[in-house]
């Protein structure tokens, strides 16, 4: 009798593809080692892949020790990051595309634009933020659909040495004046609509009602994109298109220290407010150019395409500085996976013979629900490598985009990383490591991973081993610090296991010594490979006038990998309708965004707390998870009986 065949588990890249490689098993090898064993020697001589003005002598100067968390590389040398990802091109490829812009609907034409006119376009968008006064280490803060003036933008304010803070156009009005005020920023740049999927979002108007509560010298620069109506503040809005027209296609560049910041990204933390996580210029630049270059092993006239958003690291790291600071040609898609049809992104795919193609897994799931006929009507020839992002992929999905998209012959890379981390800590090198399906595999050079038993915070030194990932030596995409609150972090990453940065997640590293991200072990969740934290989904919940308190949890999500679930109690003598349900859905995704939308609300009398009055959420997270035969030890519960009731009213039944 002939046995099943079984897939194989392990997943080496073709002959072909390891032969035309950057790097092969022996070069990773090699090349790791070294960057292990001395990392000044190693990034010394890959910090030359950049140009410097002035060049560094000085390399690494970092330290995690208690009480005196610093990282700097490069300190002493100064650039300017414009100037790399555009400048430098012009003498070998002026008139090579660096950016294609696709746009949302396929019927408007595609922009292929140029170095040289990337140069020229940035040069007019930073004389005009120069005009509004805009100078070093000013912050901008920009509210923009996936335009080419994103791109400017950065790379305008890259150019004069301001510093920007991008801000996912699907965040509310909240979210963006919070970020405004964190940051103190001097303009906000936004448009007036951002057309996604057919539908557009009023992001002029989002920015009007941010504004009320910033300062009333914040300027409004919009940049007029889909031309139709909106208020206009004479005196405070500018109309970005119409000055760049008018102003100086040049615009030299500014010195920076390579530990100027260049950016400030907000993302989600466990408690509190969203952080402000500090980029700097030198070894942000090194990182994210040369983990582009060898994760995708990308080559010389190669069509990269990452799907993500600018408002996203993802976005900032390999749509605009990795590739361009490789002079590759990067697409910008405006669009969504599923509009018109869900065949989109094969067909931008075949449009523009996309050679890379890194999205999230639940973009991969929700295109695999649609049938793989929509894949198979485009001509996917010209992929050569398939990436994945933003939380573990499973088997199925990674099997389905193996088939369906590489057709068995891409490598896939599953990169992990973090806001933090500027760019890919752990994945594999194409040519050099074997994949395993739900594997990010091996740490990227320079970088140490530790696996740590989560409570005893013993280094676990067997090669099969299970615990809390942290990274043990600084690598130069690090972030810095946390704008305007350096003690927070040190608190948020190196106080829980001190000596090391802890990531926040957990880890598995099997018998051939790959690791496999199993989740976070805080209070963030992953929701459609956004981040979110918990405690801010709460806090909008609770500044509703009927609700009293509310607990939130994580849930699996066939699509989204988590959804998100919310405990709610009320405020006495409020009747529990299905109408306030959906009233309240509507208020946090005003309070937050729509990415914050509470898939279930369950009324809750009462929460599990212990007698001092902490809410004990692994029991909630169990109940949520539909799986509370496992609850453990009820018995610390002030109130043990509350998790009856909330058993019995469940809503995740399956
Ligand atoms: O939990 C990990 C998950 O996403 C978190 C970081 O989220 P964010 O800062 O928004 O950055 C997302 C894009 C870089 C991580 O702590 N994550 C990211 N990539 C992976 C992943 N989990 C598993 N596998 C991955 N490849």
């Amino acid at each position: 009798m002939s046995q099943p065949v079984q897939a194989p588990s392990v997943y080496p890249a073709s002959d072909e593809f390891v032969a035309s490689a950057h790097v092969d098993a022996a070069g990773y090898e090699a090349m790791y080692s070294a960057s292990a064993a001395d990392p000044a020697a190693f990034w010394a001589e890959h910090g030359k892949r950049i140009d410097w003005i002035k060049p560094y002598t000085k390399v690494k100067n970092t330290s995690f020790e208690p009480g005196n968390i610093s990282i700097k590389w490069f300190e002493d040398g100064q650039l300017n990051v414009s100037a790399n990802c555009v400048d430098r091109h012009m003498t070998t490829r002026a008139n090579q595309t660096a950016i294609i812009w696709e746009p949302d609907h396929p019927d408007t034409p595609a922009l292929h634009i140029t170095y040289a006119q990337l140069l020229e376009n940035t040069c007019r968008m930073a004389n005009v933020l120069k005009a509004h006064g805009v100078t070093k280490g000013d912050r901008v803060v920009i509210y923009l659909p996936m335009i080419p003036e994103a791109a400017y933008a950065m790379l305008a304010c890259a150019r004069i040495g301001a510093i920007h803070s991008i801000v996912f156009a699907g965040f509310s009005p909240d979210a963006l004046s919070n970020r405004i005020n964190d940051s103190e920023a001097k303009c906000v740049i936004t448009a007036d609509f951002a057309p996604r999927g057919g539908r557009k979002t009023a992001l002029k108007a989002n920015t009007d009602a941010a504004l009320l509560h910033c300062d009333d010298r914040v300027k409004c620069l919009v940049v007029k994109h889909t031309g139709d109506q909106t208020s206009w503040v004479s005196g405070r809005d500018i109309d970005v298109k119409a000055e760049m027209a008018e102003v100086s296609p040049y615009c030299s560049y500014v010195e920076v220290n390579a530990e100027d910041p260049l950016f400030i990204l907000y993302t989600s933390g466990s408690t509190g407010k969203p952080k402000g996580v500090v980029h700097t210029s030198g070894g942000y630049l090194v990182y994210a150019s040369m983990t582009h270059q060898m994760t995708f092993d990308y080559h010389d006239g190669d069509v990269f395409w990452c799907t993500a958003d600018v408002g996203w690291v993802t976005g900032h790291s390999y749509i605009i500085y990795g590739p361009l600071a490789n002079g590759a040609t990067t697409i910008m898609f405006e669009g969504v996976p599923t509009y018109p049809d869900a065949g989109r992104f094969w067909e931008v795919c075949a449009k523009h013979k996309v050679n890379q193609f890194y999205t999230a897994p639940t973009a991969i799931r929700a295109l695999m629900g649609q049938g793989a006929e929509w894949v198979e009507k485009h001509d996917l020839s010209s992929l050569k490598l398939l990436g994945s992002v933003g939380e573990p992929i499973n088997p199925e999905a990674w099997n389905w985009y193996n088939t369906h998209v590489g057709k068995g012959k891409c490598p896939i890379v599953d990169t992990f990383w973090q806001t933090e981390t500027g760019g890919h800590l752990i994945t594999p090198l194409p040519g050099a490591v074997p994949q395993k399906p739900g594997s990010a595999t091996m740490p990227f050079f320079g970088v140490k991973p530790v696996i740590l038993d989560a409570a005893t915070a013993e280094v676990q030194t067997e090669t099969a081993a299970e615990g809390v990932l942290c990274i043990t030596d600084s690598w130069p995409g690090q972030m810095r610090t946390l704008w305007g609150d350096h003690a927070r972090f040190e608190e948020a990453y190196f106080s829980q296991y001190p000596g090391y940065y802890f990531t926040g997640d957990g880890c598995r590293r099997d018998a051939d010594g790959y690791y496999w991200i199993t989740g976070r072990v805080d209070d963030v969740i992953n929701v459609s490979g956004h981040r979110m934290g918990t405690a801010e989904v709460e806090s909008a919940l609770v500044a509703h006038s009927m609700v009293a308190e509310a607990a939130v949890v994580g849930y699996p999500h066939e699509i989204k990998g988590q959804g998100i679930y919310a405990y709610v109690t009320l405020m006495n003598d409020v009747e529990p309708t299905d109408e306030l349900r959906k009233d309240l859905v509507k208020w946090v995704r005003q309070e937050i965004g729509p990415i914050a939308s509470p898939d279930l609300i369950q009324w809750s009398p009462g929460l599990p707390k212990t007698r001092s009055g902490k809410i004990m959420r692994r029991i909630l997270r169990k109940i949520a998870e539909n799986d509370y035969d496992a609850l453990g030890d009820i018995s610390t519960l002030a109130d043990p009986s509350v998790v009856e009731e909330l058993i019995a009213n469940r809503m995740n039944r399956r």
